[in-house]
């Protein structure tokens, strides 16, 4: 069997797309752009290029964009009051501040003084909170992307056994719950999970996510599976590779995600369509 390519790149357009139609008809009602405002704290090289990717497509879509690029050794209480600023600022309707940050801020705090109803990394415990409970809100960029190419590739998930390998709160955790909620029943797999090849040769599904070069081999992948492979990292050669051995394992998956041009630009796209959502929130005529 040799995988079919679930294309992020063709389908992160296609969503960017509808998002600049939708901000468009937005603004032929007399409604404002959309506002998104983007924090980068110091000089990390792939925050820089994950930004400017943010950026761009934030044009493409008639998005308005704030960059604020602040230097490492800005203090927490600096952060803090750049927040509490685009909080009250009305032309501001999604903050977002580019992980990591440097190690004498704590992210949980920042995080936290973000307007949940502005949080458009879904990141907030509130926003956390109704992913849990199923209900509406603002949903972590990733997994929304995943979802997103899921269901364009008219994948079912429901009854799917999924696994995924990481839990951090920006992947791992919030994607268990989407697939949670989609009918999937979920093993999460981190650096202490026993057997770990045999918890992946079970699953139909495998979400990759723990940021470890070709991590998953290609004979851990059961004939038939999907495999979504969220790693992004960089060789010495220069080269990006996922966290998944690419060309063993669609050898044997019926879906794969290529690195890059799969889950990554998903993530950017779901950013708008959470940005897009947050200014309709705050519209004074929503319900
Ligand atoms: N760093 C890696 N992924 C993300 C993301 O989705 N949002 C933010 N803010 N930082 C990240």
């Amino acid at each position: 069997m040799t995988a079919k390519l679930i294309d992020g790149k063709q389908i992160s357009q296609h969503i960017i797309e509808q998002v600049a139609l939708r901000v468009a008809a937005r603004r032929d009602r007399g409604k404002a752009a959309p506002g998104l405002a983007v924090i980068r704290v110091g000089e990390d090289a792939a925050s820089r290029i994950y930004v400017r990717n943010k950026l761009k497509a934030c044009e493409r879509s008639g998005v308005n964009s704030y960059s604020h690029e602040v230097p490492a050794s800005t203090s927490q209480s600096d952060l803090v009051a750049l927040i509490n600023r685009l909080n009250s600022d009305p032309a501001v309707d999604g903050i977002l501040v580019q992980l990591p940050l440097p190690g004498h801020i704590d992210g949980d705090a920042v995080t936290d003084r973000i307007d949940p109803s502005k949080d458009v990394d879904g990141f907030h415990p509130y926003n956390i909170g109704r992913l849990m409970l199923g209900l509406a809100g603002l949903r972590p960029c990733t997994p929304r992307g995943v979802m997103t190419l899921l269901q364009c590739s008219g994948i079912e998930i429901d009854g799917q056994d999924a696994v995924i390998l990481g839990r951090s709160n920006i992947v791992g955790r919030p994607m268990a719950l989407e697939l949670l909620h989609a009918g999937a029943t979920i093993t999460v797999c981190h650096s202490r999970t026993r057997e770990l090849p045999e918890k992946v040769a079970n699953a139909d599904l495998i979400v990759a996510a723990l940021g470890k070069p070709r991590f998953v081999q290609g004979s851990w992948v059961k004939t038939g599976a999907i495999v979504i492979d969220v790693g992004i990292n960089r060789l010495d050669d220069g080269s990006l590779v996922g966290d998944v051995d690419f060309e063993a394992a669609r050898q044997r998956a019926a879906w794969i995600t290529p690195v890059p041009g799969g889950v990554g630009p998903m993530t950017v796209a779901s950013l708008l369509e959470n940005t897009l959502q947050a200014a309709e929130n705050r519209d004074p005529d929503a319900s």
